[in-house]
């Protein structure tokens, strides 16, 4: 095999870990519904939820925590949401029809996004908050509202292009939102489309996992409503979006040692590691290594709550020094929320089945083919590396790296006519030989690694979706269309 295994283990909470001792009943779900199978596990949600909601209390803020749906399209999650105290951020008519029938009221959700003139409409229509992405979006919004005799709107102002004081650093440029230095005119279309649109804050959301550029956003959101203040306007809130990002490893020490050998089987000092050398965007240039390493950090100690409280605890230089979550607190200003992958933390899993292990060269890698494609297991798409969990078909507690037979490395191909068609492009390390038959588990794959990029290429079905929850010690589930609150103990509850 060349070399020690290099496991990149995932992070399992207790739902999860239950759920992958159960072998007999994830065989049993594929064997009924098809390889791949998509599960998910509504009470998480909820308890996720809770874990936002203290760090609110902690810095004793008020505001709205908003799914960002667009994560994961499961009715199932976003209707166990329903009867938490969170709101849902929208980024289509669908999701909004969604999340209306659901059972969400206006109240809790907001519109964000790019959108058409029917989302447009059905949001002004049903009265949730729009968060406006520009000045032609908000002229379009007012401009409907006349037309069709409509309440006025709840709007935030997104922006974008932030600049920390004192220094020309701007923040990530983005597609999306009014950038900050054109406020002063937003802020004055604002005033021309009163009878229309009522301010209610400014909001933003920046792809990016750096705290320092979401505080340099947050303290200037913060200067804009002082703006608005002065003008007269009454806007008290402000959304920070989502990226609050997930720790999906078990061990950040087998993250420290697999990107250290990346790096040196790039350079050539150890044997490739992935399919074709390729090197997650570093490369050797005449022994100097070149590019970025463009994946996720699988490992984030300070991910999801952590980073709220971390962005909360940054202090605002431009305004006296003071953390961003007391300036909050001291403006009475509401802090709302837009997390989408860190609310799905161990919310679910993808099965696939094992379809063909070959051995084309004697102890060389095995090529093991899923009954799944890449666009099924979205992880290698989004730059996040983990290993499968093996559950054998014989039964048997899945393998752990720790039973004690032969670790094998592995390529994992999906199932298209395609050469491109790599569930990685690593090289994974299993702790056993998986057999034909056997399922491997990607775990923690609802956000955004489930059904983003499912599609029905050479006419192979997506995955179907099912709905899974503890109930007096046993599992039970149904399919993800059929749940609603009442189908389980816990969600009536
Ligand atoms: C406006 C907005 N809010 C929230 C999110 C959710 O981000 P994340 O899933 O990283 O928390 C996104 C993601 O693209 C977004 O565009």
């Amino acid at each position: 095999m060349g070399g020690q295994p290099l496991y990149l283990e995932p992070r399992l909470g207790s739902r999860l870990g239950s759920l992958l001792e159960s072998p007999r009943l994830l065989h049993s779900l594929t064997d009924a519904l098809g390889s791949p199978l998509n599960v998910v596990i509504p009470d998480q949600i909820a308890d996720n939820v809770e874990q936002f909601r203290s760090v609110y209390a902690r810095h004793h803020l008020s505001g709205q925590v908003f799914f960002a749906h667009k994560a994961n399209r499961s009715s199932a999650l976003l209707r166990r949401l329903a009867t938490t105290d969170a709101g849902v951020d929208v980024a289509s008519l669908g999701e909004l029809q969604h999340a209306l029938g659901a059972g969400f009221t206006p109240d809790r959700i907001t519109a964000t996004g790019p959108k058409n003139p029917e989302f447009l409409w059905l949001a002004a229509r049903t009265s949730v908050t729009v968060s406006v992405d520009s000045r032609g979006e908000l002229d379009q919004l007012a401009a409907l509202v006349r037309r069709f005799g409509l309440p006025r709107v709840r709007v935030l102002l997104r922006l974008s292009g932030f600049e920390a004081s004192g220094v020309r650093v701007l923040s990530r440029r983005s597609r999306f939102g009014t950038p900050v230095r054109a406020a002063p005119s937003l802020l004055e279309a604002v005033e021309s489309h009163r009878d229309a649109v009522e301010p209610v804050g400014v909001a933003y959301h920046l792809d990016t996992t750096s705290v320092d550029e979401k505080a340099t956003a947050l303290e200037g959101c913060l200067r804009v409503l002082e703006e608005c203040r002065d003008r007269g306007l009454r806007p008290r809130a402000v959304d920070v979006g989502g990226g609050f990002g997930l720790d999906y490893l078990a061990d950040g020490e087998q993250w420290q040692r697999y990107t250290s050998a990346l790096t040196d089987a790039v350079l050539g000092i150890r044997p490739p590691m992935t399919w074709g050398g390729h090197g997650y965007g570093l490369r050797n240039e005449g022994g100097t290594l070149r590019g970025a390493l463009g994946l996720y950090p699988a490992h984030r100690p300070v991910a999801g709550t952590r980073y709220l409280d971390e962005l909360l605890a940054h202090a605002a230089p431009s305004l006296g020094g003071r953390p961003l979550g007391s300036l909050l607190v001291e403006h009475l200003y509401d802090l709302h929320t837009e997390p989408g992958r860190a609310l799905l933390d161990q919310c679910g899993l993808t099965l696939a089945k094992v379809l063909e292990v070959r051995e084309p060269e004697p102890g060389g890698e095995l090529h093991v083919r899923l009954a799944a494609n890449a666009g099924d297991i979205g992880l290698e798409e989004h730059g996040v590396l983990l290993d499968p969990v093996v559950v054998p078909r014989a039964g048997g507690t899945p393998a752990g790296s720790g039973t004690g037979e032969a670790p094998v490395a592995v390529h994992l191909f999906g199932s298209l006519c395609l050469e491109s068609d790599l569930i990685t492009r690593r090289t994974v390390f299993l702790p056993r030989r998986p057999e034909p038959g056997d399922l491997m588990a990607f775990v923690n794959t609802a956000g955004y690694c489930m059904d983003f990029h499912a599609t029905l290429a050479q006419r192979q079905p997506v995955a179907r979706k099912v709905a899974a929850w503890q109930e007096d010690g046993a599992w039970h589930w149904c399919l993800d269309d059929q749940y609603w609150p009442t189908t389980s103990v816990g969600g009536a509850q």
